[in-house]
């Protein structure tokens, strides 16, 4: 069964259409190339990252229509602390300038907010804005717009490893029952399944420390255009552009 596009102006091929069977489940977004939007404008940074907002709200919102489970975004590595104070400043008070403006049309369209990442240390006032979208968004069921906050692949990875190593200490665990299965729920992700699909713009190709186990089997699609010009016909192509390739698992 395909599904209908409403959202695109130009509408594709029958052939190119959506199809429910394969749609990916899980879309994780590396958003880059504020900096270089502002800056070919000759404005500074912050204005890439502002214009960068509303870039989210309209991927949000295709994301609904493109009937994705799961949409997570790179907001804040625990590396982009290594910016200066003042941009670090302002990217974590976006969150709650997005929420504020936000919020109500992601009640309408029955979004969760939840994040991954190391929330305690992140300042108070993004907390509060963030945690009272969790609560306001608790009992929403569709798409699960996850926010990667002060995220670190590997200081996820360590940070179970040493979770695990206290409780086999304690015998609260067993070694020998320890698979993968009891190893992700030790993640930040526990209970949501891993990206099915990761697009990163901004003509980067690598992961920066995202998601490293998680993305273990996920398929990546790469593209030049910066945050703030990606559009929902971007964000159509790269979900098309996954329905055509071959998941194989290592299998053949
Ligand atoms: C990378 O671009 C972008 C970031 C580190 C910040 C991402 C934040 C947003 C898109 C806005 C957050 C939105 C919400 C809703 C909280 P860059 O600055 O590294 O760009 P550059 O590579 O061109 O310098």
């Amino acid at each position: 069964m395909s599904i209908k596009i409403p959202f695109l102006s130009k509408q594709p091929k029958e052939s190119d259409s959506l199809s429910e069977e394969n749609a990916p489940n899980h879309v994780a977004i590396i958003m880059d190339g504020n900096g270089r939007w502002a800056q070919k404008r000759g404005l500074p940074r912050f204005a890439g990252h502002k214009e960068g907002v509303s870039t989210v709200n309209k991927i949000v919102k295709t994301a609904v229509k493109a009937n994705v489970k799961v949409l997570t975004l790179y907001t804040f590595s625990t590396e982009n602390w290594k910016r200066p104070k003042q941009e670090v400043e302002y990217i974590l008070k976006l969150p709650k300038e997005f929420l504020h403006v936000y919020l109500p049309s992601l009640m309408e369209n029955n979004v969760r907010i939840q994040t991954i990442g190391d929330f305690q240390a992140l300042p108070s006032h993004t907390q509060e804005a963030v945690n009272y979208a969790k609560e306001k968004t608790k009992h929403n069921d569709g798409l699960i717009l996850n926010f990667a906050l002060n995220y670190g692949g590997r200081y996820e990875i360590l940070k179970a490893v040493k979770q695990i190593v206290s409780e086999v200490k304690e015998d609260d665990i067993d070694m020998s029952s320890l698979d993968e299965e009891t190893f992700s729920k030790y993640l930040y992700t526990t209970g949501v399944s891993d990206p099915d699909l990761l697009i990163r713009t901004g003509g980067e190709c690598r992961l920066s420390n995202f998601m490293l186990w998680q993305m273990a089997y996920t398929e990546f699609w790469f593209t030049d255009k910066l945050w703030p010009e990606f559009t929902e016909e971007t964000f159509y192509e790269a979900l098309l552009a996954y329905q055509h390739r071959k998941r194989r698992y290592g299998g053949i």
